[in-house]
């Protein structure tokens, strides 16, 4: 019997989705991960705390950006080259799907990436590791402009509570799509994509970046209203654009996409670099009482970051394209208070590294996540580790001054688990941070930039 879900009818039922099953109010509304996996989940890290990190740290290219820019990628009519890809397992599983599809892909020591998606043979991404990584789902939005049709397995990645694709689903619909969902695999499927004006319920940077996708071969103009602004949706369109798309207003929160029917492609694009690591590093130097030049950022990405760290006490000197960031021997971090926002707001996916910088400031403290509904798990970690918080729904409160010790903690996620590196470098004696699987989907060489800064830290395999 065939039990595809009609994206209009809104039903209350459960639903089997492989193992799991799912409790559905709206079927693409409140979806929960499913899975949370990938690399070796065994391996730990091991961090002896107290090292004042100095030196120069260079950032790799975004991965955010990198996994809307290889979906893109597909929708293309010819090769092109990417440069700046971060050798991360996310990025990895990503350009594993891709070869799935058909699409060839060569990757040179640089970070290089020659792609020639022409081979491309298939509209289904089906395959487990789909599900594994939460950027894949930019491929129905590619697979949709390039045969019409796209069939995916609901996407995976960090579990911090519902991660509803609505918006997403929306979107596709507007451009004209057919949408259901069937046996946890979403299908689209249009006659033709016809340009229409979509204004989002929420801000999000995955359905800004799935439509702008899908609407690039559209017949007419599209206009996204209430669009996200992350630097990575600026990045997706300057590629598009590159390849011969006509996508205006990228960075703003109206976005226009004129459907050009064919992207010829053959053509290089760098990607950005990765604003989340970036900040973890500048993060990094105020904690330990270090000096860090973070370099190969965009100082102008980091001005959330940088106008907080220096409300805290730290020192913060913009470059060019680095940032140094210091805090002396004798100098305290100060208290502060933290909200985050869609850009150009404090960025959520800085939010556990910076509730542990708030745990050295001595006084009350206050992080408001405004983004995601259950990104607080880390905090018993924390709190495992001597650290004084006391999380509730959205609002962590933290009384910081109490040393912390070192502990075996969890990385919940790729943000927490790299929070808890963080703390574990400013404990006192040796942290071991289990699950490290979820840091190493985002940020490339962490133990080895991190040694070259002067920290005691090391991978250990089981
Ligand atoms: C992206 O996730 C990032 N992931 C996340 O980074 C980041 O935390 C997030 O944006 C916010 O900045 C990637 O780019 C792969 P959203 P995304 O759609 O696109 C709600 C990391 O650590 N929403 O902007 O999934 C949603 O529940 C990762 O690198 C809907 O209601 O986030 C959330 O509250 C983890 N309906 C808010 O919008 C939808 O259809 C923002 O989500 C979509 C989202």
């Amino acid at each position: 019997m065939k039990t595809s879900t009609a994206i209009k009818s809104v039903q209350v039922t459960d639903k089997k989705i492989g193992e799991g099953v799912l409790k559905v109010h709206h079927p693409f509304m409140s979806l929960t991960d499913l899975s949370d996996e990938g690399g070796n989940s065994m391996a730990s890290y091991i961090v002896r705390g107290g090292n004042r990190l100095a030196g120069d740290v260079t950032v790799s290219g975004s991965k955010n950006a990198a996994l809307g820019i290889l979906s893109a990628a597909m929708l293309l009519d010819g090769a092109c080259k990417i440069e700046n890809v971060p050798d991360v397992a996310d990025i990895n599983v990503m350009i594993e799907i891709c070869k799935d599809l058909g699409a060839k892909i060569k990757r040179d020591n640089e970070g290089t990436l020659l792609i020639d998606p022409t081979s491309i043979n298939t509209h289904e991404a089906i395959e487990d590791k789909v599900r594994s990584i939460r950027g894949s789902y930019y491929l129905l939005g590619a697979l949709l402009a390039r045969f019409g049709k796209a069939s995916l397995y609901m996407p995976g990645g960090c579990n911090f509570g519902t991660r509803p694709v609505d918006q997403h689903m929306k979107g596709f619909e507007a451009l004209g799509a057919e949408v259901s969902l069937e046996h946890g695999i979403i299908h689209v499927e249009a006659d033709k994509l016809l340009g229409e004006h979509i204004f989002l319920d929420v801000v999000s940077v995955g359905a800004t970046i799935n439509i702008m996708i899908a609407a690039v071969k559209a017949e007419g103009t599209t206009v996204i209203e209430n669009a996200a602004r992350e630097p990575h949706i600026v990045d997706v369109a300057n590629f598009l654009n590159t390849m011969g798309a006509n996508v205006r207003g990228a960075g703003t929160d109206v976005i226009r996409i004129t459907g050009t029917p064919v992207m010829p492609a053959g053509s290089s694009y760098s990607i950005i670099p990765d604003q989340i690591e970036a900040g973890t590093y500048m993060m990094m130097a105020a904690l330990t009482h270090g000096d860090i030049t973070v370099r190969n950022l965009i100082p102008k990405h980091m001005e959330p970051l940088s106008a907080k760290l220096e409300e805290m006490g730290a020192h913060v000197e913009s470059g060019d394209d680095s940032i140094r960031v210091w805090l002396d021997e004798n100098e305290h971090l100060k208290p502060a208070s933290f909200k985050t926002m869609p850009y150009p707001g404090f960025p959520t996916d800085l939010q556990p590294q910076a509730t542990v910088l708030l745990c050295l400031a001595e006084g009350s403290s206050k992080m408001m996540e405004n983004v995601w509904d259950n990104r607080f798990q880390y905090v018993d970690d924390l709190k495992m580790m001597g650290a004084d918080i006391m999380a509730s729904g959205k609002l962590a409160v933290i009384q910081g001054g109490n040393p912390l010790t070192g502990a075996k903690v969890t990385a919940r996620d790729l943000r927490a688990g790299a929070a808890m590196v963080m703390a574990g470098l400013a404990a006192e004696g040796v942290t071991e941070i289990v699950e490290i699987n979820k840091i190493e989907r985002g940020y490339e060489r962490f133990v080895n930039k991190l040694q070259s800064l002067g920290a005691d830290i090391s991978r250990l395999d089981r």
